[in-house]
C-alpha cells in the first residue's frame, strides 16, 4: 500500500474540535457511561482460554481488575511461552469509582547480589547466552505480586474464585496450539536443556504435535496455594524455597530476601495531549510512554500530517528515530536514577529535537550517542479489558524472550524470565532485540530492567481505545502507529488500528524495518530516495489487542491483531 493511513487533513481534524470537548467533559463527568449490554463480554487477549476464564470472571459479577486477574493466570498456563508467574508486567488502570488511571508496576526485579561482570568475559564483553538463558537470565518475578496487588486492592471477588478458571486448564490441559509449537520450535534446544521444562513442555524431549494435550499439574497446585493462602505463598515458604534451590544449583544468585521484599509499585501513568486527544500510558521503568510522548511531540513540531512533498511516513520515521536515541541515552530504573522525564516530554524539548528533522533522512550517527547525555535544548502478551462498571484496564506481561530463561523450577511448574536481558550490559552493546542504553539502564542489585511494554488509552472525539501488543523494541511504534491512524483517520476503528502495516525505526540499527507483504515497491523507493535504508523484515510482528468504546454506552467492539490468528506473530 503507498497510501498512508492517517489521510485526514487538519482542517477536517479540528472539525471535530467541539464535539470532542463536549464528549471528553461527558466521558469525564459520567465515568459509567461505558456499560456492558447484556452478556455482552469486552475482553481482549492472545488466547481464547484466557478470554473465556476473563468473560467467566466477569458473567459472576466480578468487575475489570478481577477479570485482569483471571487472564492473567489463564495466560501463564495457555501461553507459557509469552507470560506468566515467573514473569513481570504492567497494567493501566482506570479506575471508575475515584475516575482515576493507575499504573501498576509489576516488572522483574535483578536479585540483590547480582553484578554486571556475571554477564561478561575476560575481556568485558557481554556474553549473551548468561542474560538469555537459565539462572543468571532470571529477574525476580513481579507478576504473582501483581495478582494479589489487584485482589487486594481493586477485584470484588475471593483470589479462591478468580484463579479458579486458570487451576482448572492447568490440571485438566489445553490442547497446544501453531503459537505454542512455533515458541516451542525457536528454542528446543533450551528446552532440552532444563530437565523439568522438558518434562513439562515438551513431549519425550520433543515439540509437541497439533492437538497433542498440554497438563500443568505442579503449576495447578502453585495456583491453588496463591488462591488459598495468597501471594505470601509464593514469595515466602516452599515454593519461594524451591525457586531459589532450582536457580542457584543452576549458578543463579537468588536469597530469600529478593523474593519476601518483592513489591509493585503504583506510578503516575504518562500523559500526553495530542491535538484533541489525550493519551495514558505506561511510565518508566516502561520507556513506552516517554518515548510515545516524545514522537508525538515532534510529530506536533512538524505539523504532521502536513506533507511537504516527502513521503508522510518519512516524518513519523524521524519522529521514532529520535524517541529512541533518547530512549537509550536516558532511560532507566526511575528508582535508580534522576531522569528528566518533565524535559524529555515538554514541547520547549521536542521543537529543539525536531530540528534534526529535514527532509531526507537523518543519519544516525550524526544524533548525541549513549555517551553523551547532556540534554540539548512470541512472547509476551497484551490484554484489554473493559466491564460494565465504567472500569477498563490494559496489561502487558511477558517472559521476555519465548518460554523465558528456560528454566522452570523443581517442584512449582514456574517456567522463569530472562528479563536480566533487557539492561544495557555494556554501554553500548545491543540486547537480544538490538537496543542499546547506558548506565541509566546497567544491571544493579534490586533495579527494574528498562522496557517497552505500553498498555495504552487514547480518549478522543471518538471514544476509548484500550491497547497494546507484545513485539519487543517495536512495541511502542506499533502503539504510535495505531494511535497516529486512530486519531487522524475518521474511518479507523479497533479493527484498522490493529490490523494497518507496520514500520520501526529505533535508532540504532539505523534501518527502517517494514512488514512483508504490507507495502508496495513505490512506498520503498520514496523512502529509500530521501536517504533511508528500508528492510523488509522476514515476518510480520505484534500481536495487539484492543477495544474501542463509542462515547456513551454500550458500543464497544473487540478487536484482535490478524496477525495473531494467522500465526504469524513476533
Ligand atoms: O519489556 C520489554 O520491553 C520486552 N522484554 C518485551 C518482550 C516482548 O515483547 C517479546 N515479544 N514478542
Amino acid at each position: 500500500m503507498s497510501e498512508s493511513p492517517w489521510f485526514m487533513t487538519r482542517t477536517v481534524f479540528t472539525k471535530f474540535a467541539i464535539a470532542y470537548a463536549v464528549t471528553m467533559a461527558a466521558i469525564i463527568a459520567h465515568p459509567q457511561a461505558i456499560a456492558n449490554d447484556g452478556d455482552a463480554c469486552f475482553i481482549a487477549t492472545a488466547h481464547p482460554k484466557a478470554t473465556a476464564a476473563g468473560c467467566k470472571i466477569l458473567s459472576k459479577g466480578g468487575n475489570a481488575f478481577d477479570a485482569a486477574v483471571a487472564v492473567t493466570a489463564a495466560l501463564a498456563v495457555a501461553e507459557p511461552y509469552a507470560s506468566g508467574l515467573g514473569g513481570g508486567g504492567f497494567y493501566l488502570l482506570h479506575v471508575s469509582e475515584s475516575n482515576k488511571d493507575i499504573f501498576i508496576d509489576a516488572r522483574e526485579k535483578a536479585p540483590m547480589e547480582i553484578t554486571e561482570s556475571a554477564f561478561l568475559d575476560n575481556e568485558g564483553n557481554p556474553v549473551k547466552e548468561k542474560s538469555r538463558e537459565g539462572a543468571l537470565a532470571a529477574a525476580i518475578p513481579g507478576i504473582p505480586a501483581a495478582i494479589g496487588h489487584l485482589n487486594r486492592r481493586y477485584g470484588a471477588l475471593p483470589l479462591k474464585v478468580v484463579l479458579a478458571p486458570a487451576i482448572s486448564l492447568a490440571e485438566n490441559g489445553l490442547e497446544v496450539d501453531a503459537r505454542f509449537i512455533r515458541a516451542s520450535n525457536w528454542v528446543t534446544e533450551r528446552l532440552q536443556r532444563f530437565s523439568k521444562t522438558s518434562e513439562i513442555f515438551l513431549k519425550n524431549g520433543e515439540v509437541f504435535e497439533d492437538g497433542d494435550i498440554l497438563t500443568q499439574r505442579a503449576l495447578a497446585d502453585t495456583l491453588r496455594k496463591i488462591s488459598e493462602r495468597g501471594v505470601d505463598a509464593f514469595y515466602k515458604g516452599e515454593i519461594a524455597e524451591d525457586l531459589i534451590a532450582t536457580v542457584n544449583r543452576h549458578g543463579g544468585v537468588w536469597r530469600s530476601e529478593d523474593l519476601s521484599n518483592y513489591r509493585v509499585v503504583e506510578r503516575e501513568p504518562i500523559k500526553i495531549q495530542y491535538g484533541d486527544s489525550e493519551i495514558t500510558s505506561a511510565p518508566l521503568p516502561s520507556s513506552g510512554g516517554l518515548v510515545l510522548a516524545q514522537a508525538l511531540q515532534v510529530l506536533k513540531e512538524l505539523n504532521f500530517p502536513a506533507t511537504t512533498g516527502v513521503p508522510i511516513d518519512h516524518y513519523v520515521i524521524e519522529a521514532m528515530r529520535l524517541a529512541y536515541n533518547d530512549r537509550a541515552r536516558f532511560m532507566g530504573d526511575p528508582d535508580f536514577n534522576q531522569i528528566p522525564v518533565d524535559t524529555l516530554k515538554s514541547s520547549e524539548y521536542a521543537s529543539k529535537r525536531s530540528r534534526y528533522v529535514s527532509n531526507s533522512a537523518t543519519k544516525s550517527a550524526d544524533l548525541p550517542s549513549v555517551k553523551n547525555i547532556a540534554i540539548e535544548g512470541e512472547e509476551t502478551t497484551h490484554f484489554s479489558i473493559v466491564d460494565g462498571y465504567g472500569n477498563y484496564v490494559a496489561a502487558t506481561l511477558s517472559v521476555n524472550g519465548p518460554f523465558g530463561s528456560g528454566l522452570t523450577s523443581d517442584n512449582t511448574g514456574v517456567l522463569l524470565n530472562n528479563h536480566m536481558d533487557d539492561f544495557a550490559i555494556g554501554v553500548g552493546k545491543g540486547n537480544s532485540y538490538k537496543l542499546v542504553g547506558n548506565s541509566f539502564n546497567s544491571v544493579e542489585p534490586g533495579k527494574r530492567p528498562l522496557s517497552s511494554m505500553s498498555p495504552t488509552f487514547v480518549r478522543s472525539e471518538k471514544g476509548l481505545l484500550v491497547l497494546g501488543t507484545p513485539g519487543g523494541s517495536r512495541i511502542i511504534t506499533m502503539v504510535l502507529l495505531s494511535t497516529l491512524c486512530y486519531v487522524h483517520d475518521p474511518h479507523c476503528d479497533a479493527d484498522k488500528a490493529v490490523s494497518i502495516p507496520r514500520y520501526h525505526h529505533q535508532y540504532l540499527p539505523d534501518r527502517v524495518q517494514a512488514e512483508p507483504e504490507s507495502f508496495d515497491r513505490a512506498w520503498v523507493e520514496s523512502l529509500e530516495n530521501i536517504g533511508h535504508k528500508v528492510e523488509i523484515y522476514r515476518r510480520k510482528w505484534g500481536n495487539m489487542q484492543a477495544i474501542h468504546c463509542a462515547p456513551f454506552g454500550v458500543d464497544c467492539r473487540v478487536a484482535n491483531d490478524p496477525r495473531g490468528r494467522i500465526g504469524v506473530v513476533f
